[in-house]
């Protein structure tokens, strides 16, 4: 069922946002000037994936830093459990080096149509 998730200039390139379709819990992303839907909660332990970053094709959970291939949903990498150079211990990383054990689930993708200036998800 194609559902309207977000408009087009809702999201620049590079960015993220949080849309839900049919019930359904989704993070749109623009790469490249294309649009990418995923499941909204990361595969380690459901961080919201809009609060991340997305550089090139890569989106990093906010949480512990676990990666995902946006035009897939693979998980490429899993929790960082290590301080990196300059950042500051938190208690995020704490939970990331207790969790890291937690298996990391690739995402979920839903297919895309652009229509106009909407974009629509196949839910
Ligand atoms: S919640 Fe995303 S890496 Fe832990």
């Amino acid at each position: 069922m194609l559902v309207e998730a977000a408009k087009l200039g809702d999201i620049a390139p590079g960015g993220l946002k949080a849309a839900e379709a049919n019930g359904k819990e989704l993070v749109l992303g623009n790469y490249n000037g294309k649009i990418y839907a995923v499941e909204r909660r990361c595969g380690h332990m459901n961080a919201p994936m809009e609060l991340g970053t997305l550089d090139g094709y890569i989106m990093t959970c906010p949480l512990h830093y676990a990666q995902f291939d946006i035009t897939t949903g693979e998980c490429l990498s899993g929790p960082v459990t290590g301080i990196r150079p300059g950042e500051q211990k938190t208690p995020a990383h704490f939970i990331g080096t207790v969790m890291s054990n937690i298996r990391t689930h690739d995402l979920k993708t839903c297919p895309v149509q652009i229509k106009g200036d909407s974009i629509f998800v196949d839910v």
